[in-house]
């Protein structure tokens, strides 16, 4: 919520309601596991089935690539 806003609607990171437009569910994953730019990598937080429900849901959010 720091960083992507409350409702997605971004912050100190970019908005997220849109991003399966820009991004695909693979991309997705690896910038939560891995990291992207300056967001730190959650890999060591979260579990793989975590992450893939969060990268399912938030690619969901739109249609897709
Ligand atoms: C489970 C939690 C999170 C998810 C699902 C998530 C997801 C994402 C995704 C998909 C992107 C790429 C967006 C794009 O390029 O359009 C991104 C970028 C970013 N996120 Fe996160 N994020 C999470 C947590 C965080 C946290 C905790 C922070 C702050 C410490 C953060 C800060 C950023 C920043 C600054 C970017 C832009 C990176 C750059 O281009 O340099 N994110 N995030």
């Amino acid at each position: 919520m720091a960083c992507h806003g409350g409702d997605l609607e971004g912050g100190f990171g970019p908005e997220l309601r849109t991003v399966g437009e820009r991004m695909s569910r693979e991309e997705i994953v690896s910038a939560i596991r891995d990291g992207i730019g300056i967001m730190p990598a959650l890999g060591d937080r979260l579990t793989e089935e975590e992450i893939a429900a969060i990268a399912d849901w938030i690619a969901g959010l739109s249609t897709g690539p």
